[in-house]
């Protein structure tokens, strides 16, 4: 199946922007790759095929993101759907976190999401047509339970810009919405955690086990899609039950 969509996906070369570039691509939706990891970003695109286009940028620079979704834009065509997923995690909690520490993690969680959107939006302005989702946490609701401080004030900076950017673009054609997951298996997970710290981390999700990453990327798929107009400012939870609201 082919659409004449174009994702652009950050944080496509790590496990969850991996899984949401193979759905969309599944789907015949054109994928923009944005990742710092350059090696990793290319060897995936070649694995996606040709409707995957790795470009290696660091997001928490405003000068690289206008100046890259500007080449993006001529080179591949026009972004209308973006998810802003690339994050760094952080564990300290405020009396261990130090300023850089608190810039760096605002910076790409929270400032690098804002520069991609504000790149993004004229385009989708200019076509009627836009989806921006968001890759919140759980950290945002709960104020991190195994994540710090900046992690988690980042997480919930990235709500209120779901919200702000949603209560803008209306009447546009455009949903800004938001995804907070708790534990998804990935190498945070798998090889991050010691087998004990995995153990008490999943004896907190009701369910029992971790969230998959293509349930994400299912979610991120469904977000994306044209029948979701009318939902627009949702942050949907992916927690396995461990908080209702
Ligand atoms: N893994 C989980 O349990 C979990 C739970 C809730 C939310 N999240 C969020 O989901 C997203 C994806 O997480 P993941 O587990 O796949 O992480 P990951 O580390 O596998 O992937 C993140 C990717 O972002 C890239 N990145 C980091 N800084 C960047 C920058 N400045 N510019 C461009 N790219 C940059 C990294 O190179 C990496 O490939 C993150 O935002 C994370 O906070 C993860």
């Amino acid at each position: 199946m082919e659409t004449n969509k174009i994702a652009l996906v950050t944080g496509a070369a790590g496990t969850m922007g991996a899984a949401v570039t193979e759905a969309f691509i599944q789907e015949g939706i054109t994928v923009v790759m944005v990742d710092v990891a350059k090696e990793k970003l290319e060897l995936l695109a070649e694995k996606f095929g040709p409707n995957a286009h790795p470009y290696a940028f660091d997001i928490s620079d405003p000068q690289a993101v206008e100046k890259s979704v500007a080449a993006i834009t001529e080179e591949i065509g026009t972004v209308t759907i973006l998810v802003n997923n690339a994050g760094i995690l952080s564990n300290n909690k405020v009396m261990d976190t130090t300023p850089e520490e608190w810039n760096r993690v605002l910076a790409v969680n929270l400032s690098g999401a804002f520069y991609l959107s504000k790149a993004v939006l004229p385009g989708m302005r200019k076509v009627g047509w836009g989806r921006i989702i968001n890759t919140s946490s759980y950290a945002a609701k709960s104020g991190g339970i195994t994540s710090g401080t900046a992690y988690a004030v980042s997480k919930g900076g990235l709500i209120t810009l779901t919200f702000s950017l949603a209560a803008e673009t209306l009447k546009e054609g455009i949903t800004v919405n938001g995804i907070a997951p708790v534990w998804v298996k990935t190498p945070m997970v798998t090889e991050q955690l010691t087998e004990e710290q995995r153990q008490q981390v999943l004896a907190k999700i009701p369910v029992g086990r971790f969230c998959e990453p293509d349930e994400f990327a299912h979610v991120v798929s469904f977000l994306a899609s044209e029948k979701t107009g009318f939902m627009t400012g949702e942050i949907i939870d992916l927690n396995g039950g461990i908080h209702f609201d």
